[in-house]
């Protein structure tokens, strides 16, 4: 099939554009490379991609109507996997109405763009942040989300409006994602999996906000890479899903660090701060829709996910 991938040299888009090529799709990814972090790391996500005769990666925002239109013209699209977005939940806070024009805007711009383009499938990112500081555990897609405590996750919430009225209006089928801490190779350098491992690799503070019992349901991205594929796979069954992408296995904090000391073999040089406002205290997934729907298991533990991305990281940055 052929696949839009928005966002494609990111951190969970690169791997799923590599999934895809592996299993002899075509691909395009839009990807804008903006510095919300390195646009060097994103190119380098894609240095193999970009030579796979079956690729084209084409530098752009998703906010650029002409340049939408121009996509969908020259290709036929059997589907859209949307992950462009401005990830990150504090600086969102300082700039919500960035996070409003590319999740918000750019996210109708495309919906918009398959209407007139008769496109009818798309799965696309949306995030556990959704949840808000919701204290029932664990989190289940039917849970009211009426709540986001950062400017980010209402973007995310408004992406899964967005797709649910463009079932309704155009037809178009739709998985929404709700993707919880995904880490690995390649991973968001503004995330704790990676500031963590290298600030104990270059024996320098690592910051520790909250008093440690904070939890994650840290999800390894190869694990999500096979959801997505799955809902992929099966979107064209569905008319609109919200599905949760997690590992049901939440890690506080403290045995998180413990775990980084252990897989890199350093001791940690914890700095505490305070709580950070807009992160939530607690992510924890049930995953029964998404072993029932898509068939999801996440396989990778944590220990072994961190270990990759530290070969990974070593390889590429040391
Ligand atoms: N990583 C996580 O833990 C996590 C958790 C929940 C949800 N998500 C969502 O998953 C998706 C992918 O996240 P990621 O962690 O890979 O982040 P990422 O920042 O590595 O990837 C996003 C990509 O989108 C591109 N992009 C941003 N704005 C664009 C625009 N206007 N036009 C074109 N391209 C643009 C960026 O350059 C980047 O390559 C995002 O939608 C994010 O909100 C991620």
């Amino acid at each position: 099939m052929k696949v839009l991938v928005t966002g494609g040299a990111g951190f969970i888009g690169s791997h799923v554009s590599e999934a895809l090529l592996g299993r002899g799709d075509e691909i395009v990814i839009i990807d804008n490379f903006n510095d919300f972090y390195n646009p060097a790391n994103k190119r380098r996500n894609i240095e193999d991609i970009k030579i796979n005769p079956h690729a084209v990666v084409v530098e752009g925002d998703i906010c650029d109507q002409k340049l939408l239109n121009s996509l969908f013209e020259k290709n036929k699209f059997d589907a859209v996997i949307h992950l462009a977005a401005r990830a990150g939940v504090r600086p969102s806070i300082e700039d919500p109405l960035l996070y409003e024009k590319v999740n918000i805007g750019g996210t109708y711009l495309l919906f918009n763009t398959m209407r007139q383009y008769g496109v009818k499938q798309i799965v696309l990112a949306s995030s556990s942040s959704v949840y808000g500081n919701q204290t029932k555990v664990p989190f289940a897609e039917s849970d009211c989300v009426d709540f986001p405590i950062s400017p980010y996750a209402a973007t995310k919430k408004a992406c899964e409006e967005i797709a649910y009225t463009y079932n309704k209006i155009a037809g178009i089928k739709s998985v929404c994602l709700r993707f919880f801490t995904v880490y690995g190779e390649r991973g968001r350098p503004d995330m704790a999996p990676w500031l963590f491992v290298e600030s104990v690799l270059k024996n320098k503070k690592i910051k520790v906000f909250g008093d440690g019992t904070a939890k994650r349901d840290y999800t390894y991205v190869g694990d999500i890479v096979e959801g997505i594929l799955s809902a992929l796979g099966k979107v064209g069954e569905f008319e609109y899903e919200v599905i949760n992408l997690g590992n049901n296995n939440p890690v506080i904090l403290k045995d998180f660090i413990e775990t980084v000391e252990r897989v890199t073999g350093v001791k940690a040089n914890k700095e505490i701060l305070p709580q950070q406002l807009g992160d939530v205290f607690q992510t924890h997934a049930d995953i029964k829709k998404a072993q029932t729907l898509l068939g999801y298991q996440p396989k990778v533990s944590l220990e072994e996910g961190l270990n990759n991305f530290l070969i990974w990281y070593k390889k590429n940055f040391i």
